[in-house]
This record gives structure tokens, C-alpha cells and sequence, in this order.
């Protein structure tokens, strides 16, 4: 078993680099990815660089040149449930691309012929987030989280995501990256810490938090991992 942990900026994967086993790096189109192990299990870590074109390649890559068996994202979004406070934990529970827009030909925001307007994420994942934090004591909310290349710094264009697709969250990579997974049979699993509420202080609020706040989510993911290693373990020696 094989997982790929990625993220779309280094401050969202520097956490994670520093708590592996080892790793060596390779570089393939334009990118690094780390090859290592965390607690006896293979991981490939990569940042994408920010959006969905680049998230799609990465995502790609892990999956068909590394040949990785799930992938988990982890990093920062912007709240758009106002119960959703800077530092907080959330679980996409399916995501959307909030900027596909071809409604003029009678179609739903975030659809095109042939694809969906959500994709949900793997449900054996989301519950393997559920007992960790609650074995951990730390709170997690799951909800629907919108994708586009855009950063959100307005209260308009944040309505318009929240009436449209009924987001909790939004961010620039998770559903291009489950697009890929989706398409390649790959359970995936998309994890985010608040950095921001997408409104007018964003960017501000951005520039502050984002070091802490994926600092928050990769730590997450790790306890995941090592759940995963266990139960990877267990699976291997029967
Ligand atoms: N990631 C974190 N905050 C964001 C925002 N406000 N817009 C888009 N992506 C984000």
C-alpha cells in the first residue's frame, strides 16, 4: 500500500516532510515529489502549486507514475459556514467546481455533459477521520466543499458559492484532485484547516494563518496515517 499525501503550497506539506522516516526526492514535469515512509508505511508527498490545472497534474502523477493506492490532501480553505472559525477542521464530504459554468446551455452551476456536480469522497476515510478525532479529542466538521481558481475575498462571490452549491468551505485544488481520483477508481480523502472566511479581510487573514492553520491539518493527517499503518500492518500479517 502505497498512500500519496499531497497539498497545493509548501507550507501545507513542510509539516509533514519533517515528521517522515526519510525520503529522497525525484523530480518529474516540473515538480518535486518525496519518496519516503512514515511509521513503516510508502508515501509520495508532493505540493501542487495553487489551482486546479496544477492540483490535476499532481494528482495525476501521484496516482499513475508513482502508482499510489489512495491519495489524502491536506491544507487550508477559506470558511464559508460561519461556524467554521480560523484553525478549525473540515472533512469534504463531496466537492464542486464552483467556476464551471456552461448555465447559458440550461446546465447546473459546476456540471458539464458527462461528469456531476459533486463528487463525494471516500466514506472508509471519513470515518477513519471520525475515530481519530474523537479518540484525540479534536473537533472535526464534514461538509461540502467548493473548488475554483479564484481567491474569494468578497462577501458576494462567497454567497454566490454558499446559495449555489451549499458549501461549507472553499478552496482552489480539492475538486479537481477528486476529479482524478474519481476518474481512476482511487479512494481519496480531502482534509482543510481554516485560514480565512473568504470575505473582504481574506487575504490578510490569509497571510497570518496559513502556516499555522496547515500546520493543524497535516498534524490531522499524520494521526491518519499512522491509524492507517497500523491497520495496513495488521492486514499484512494475516
Ligand atoms: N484557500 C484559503 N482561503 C481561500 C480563499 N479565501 N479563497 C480561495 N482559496 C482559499
Amino acid at each position: 500500500m502505497k498512500i500519496a499525501i499531497m497539498g497545493a503550497m509548501p507550507e501545507e506539506i513542510t509539516p509533514i516532510l519533517e515528521r517522515l522516516d526519510s525520503y529522497e526526492s525525484i523530480q518529474y514535469a516540473k515538480n518535486n515529489y518525496y519518496k519516503g515512509s512514515f511509521q513503516g508505511v510508502e508515501v509520495v508527498v508532493a505540493y501542487s502549486k495553487i489551482g486546479k490545472v496544477f492540483s490535476t497534474l499532481t494528482a495525476a502523477t501521484l496516482l499513475q507514475v508513482f502508482a499510489c493506492d489512495i491519495l489524502l490532501f491536506t491544507g487550508v480553505a477559506g470558511a464559508v459556514n460561519p461556524e467554521l472559525k480560523i484553525g478549525d477542521l473540515i472533512v469534504a464530504s463531496k466537492l464542486s467546481q464552483h467556476d464551471l459554468d456552461i448555465t447559458i446551455f440550461g446546465h447546473p452551476h459546476g456540471y458539464v455533459p458527462e461528469g456531476s456536480v459533486y463528487i463525494e469522497s471516500d466514506k472508509d476515510l471519513r470515518a477513519l477521520a471520525k475515530q481519530v478525532a474523537k479518540e484525540l479529542d479534536i473537533p472535526i466538521k464534514e461538509g461540502i466543499i467548493a473548488t475554483g481558481d479564484q481567491f474569494i475575498a468578497c462577501e458576494d462571490k462567497k454567497c454566490f458559492i454558499q446559495d449555489t452549491f451549499e458549501a461549507d468551505a472553499l478552496e482552489m485544488e480539492g475538486a479537481s484532485v477528486a476529479t482524478v481520483c474519481d476518474a481512476l477508481g482511487v479512494p481519496f480523502f480531502i482534509l482543510r484547516s481554516i485560514s480565512d472566511a473568504a470575505d473582504m479581510d481574506a487575504g490578510f487573514n490569509f497571510e497570518e494563518f496559513v502556516e499555522s492553520s496547515a500546520k493543524i491539518s497535516a498534524e490531522f493527517l499524520l494521526e491518519m496515517v499512522a491509524k492507517l499503518a497500523i491497520l495496513i500492518g495488521n492486514h499484512e500479517k494475516r
